[in-house]
């Protein structure tokens, strides 16, 4: 195994981790598959009035004319078989989604039973199919009774009875799923979310700034987070719980000279999942990019094109992501999985080669020795991507409106062949390195 990253490139405090790596098998499955999420992807299929309606803090940011309208999304809620025909064709082996909390408990303490059973079906019309599902319990959005309008610092993870709630959604939610789900994620990049949420300012409740804010919100997702590793280790006979966590690059500026930016913004990065790793059996790498920490990037992200970024302005750059895998590796000693992977951009040679390039990252991480277990990409088909509402495509496919049919790009089936051609660790190792596969 390579030397690990300096102590530079972690965090100031940097702890040690321990853990008994025991390394699968060469000839286990790489687990490969494709990741969604239901804000982005479900209709609400439900009206105001009716009993079981419900909404989110992330409606109420739309109505308030801060993020994009969604309306219906690909309709995924009544229309999961389409989702499902995608996922057959492509060949995939695990599909992540997310129970919608609000969905579930449209009012505090009250629980749609319908909507619990439609999420179990999912869940089993996958296995069924051959498909392992790794179900997310929380991805970004909170039931809109949780936010409080007219004092928002109250709200989500800062509401005063949150953890309470949490604790009897866990209780409906894990036991219903567990009979056909083996692997949990209690969260979905808390970290990114928190950042994003109370020190940007850009996603609900909006906060600008606030260190105090991001600590107490850093202290509850990570007391709620490791509240669900342990009901899911109770309840589930050999249930697995996955940590995700937003890990992009970061990279100092010269103009950062005492480094002060450039370690504010790893805290972001390793500062829920410290508190954390200890309940958790895998880790889960959300990789997009890489970004030189400075006011100038930030001020241009929105203006850079080419071939180097993606349509949001995102550097490209796959060896970011072999770093992150060394680092996460040198620092926690935890089995990784890539949960999320992908590129936003019209043209789809230019998805197959971001994907092409990041796959070669992994499998030489592989190579050097590093525990990835699996790759799963980002996403199934073109959806609702929050701030930037449906303008940023990353999907495998795009649905026709009429038919809603998934209409799948060359890169579904490039990533088909991929994951059939790669399917064990022992294959993969070779993917990118001249030497044959088989
Ligand atoms: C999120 C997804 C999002 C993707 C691309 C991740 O941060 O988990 O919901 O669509 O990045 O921006």
């Amino acid at each position: 195994m390579p030397k690990p990253p300096s102590q530079a490139q972690l965090s100031e405090g940097t702890k040690t981790f321990s853990a008994t790596k025991k390394m699968p098998s060469d000839s286990e499955d790489f687990m490969w598959g494709v990741s969604v999420s239901s804000y982005q992807y479900e209709n609400p299929d439900v009206r105001k009035g009716e009993a079981d309606y419900f909404e989110t803090d992330w409606d109420y940011f739309v109505e308030e004319g801060k993020a994009p309208r969604k309306g219906n999304a690909l309709d995924s809620w009544t229309h999961f078989d389409k989702d499902l025909a995608a996922l057959k064709k492509i060949g995939a082996k695990f599909y992540r989604f997310n129970v919608s909390w609000a969905r579930v408990e449209p009012r505090p303490g009250v629980f749609n039973e319908t909507a619990i059973r439609g999420y179990v079906r999912m869940a089993r019309q996958l296995k069924e199919a051959g498909i392992e599902p790794i179900v997310c319990l929380w991805h970004f959005t909170f039931p809109g009774w949780l936010y409080d309008k007219k004092n928002p610092v109250r709200s989500n993870w800062l509401h005063p009875e949150v953890q309470e709630y949490w604790e009897g959604y866990l209780d409906k939610i894990i036991p219903a799923m567990a009979p056909y789900t083996k692997y949990f994620a209690p969260q979905n990049e808390p970290n990114g979310q928190i950042t994003t949420a109370y020190l940007v300012g850009q996603w609900p409740p909006g906060i600008l700034l606030s260190t105090k804010r991001y600590w107490q919100a850093i202290e509850a997702s990570t007391t709620m987070y490791n509240e669900a590793a342990r009901k899911v280790h109770e309840l589930v006979p050999g249930g697995k719980v996955i940590a995700i966590v937003a890990l992009p690059w970061w990279e100092r500026s010269v103009l950062d000279v005492t480094g002060y930016f450039y370690r504010s913004l790893l805290h972001t990065n390793y500062d829920h999942l410290d508190r954390v790793v200890a309940s958790t059996d895998m880790i889960g790498i959300n990789y997009y990019y890489s970004q030189v920490v400075g006011v100038f990037a930030y001020a241009t992200l929105n203006s850079r094109r080419g071939n180097h970024y993606s349509m949001m302005g995102w550097r490209i750059n796959p060896d970011g992501l072999y770093k992150q895998i060394q680092t996460i590796s040198a620092r926690y000693g935890k089995p990784m999985l890539i949960t999320e992977n992908g590129v936003a951009t019209r043209k789809d040679e230019k998805r197959i080669e971001y994907m092409n390039s990041h796959l070669k990252a992994i499998a030489r991480a592989l190579r050097d020795g590093y525990d990835v277990r699996g790759y799963l990409t980002w996403s199934l088909a073109d959806n609702y991507e929050w701030h930037y509402g449906y303008d940023a495509t990353f999907g495998l496919s795009h649905m026709e409106p009429e038919t809603l049919d998934r209409k799948l790009k060359l890169s579904a089936y490039w990533y088909r062949d991929i994951m059939e051609k790669y399917s064990s660790r022992a294959a993969f190792k070779k993917f990118g390195s001249g030497a044959k596969a088989h």
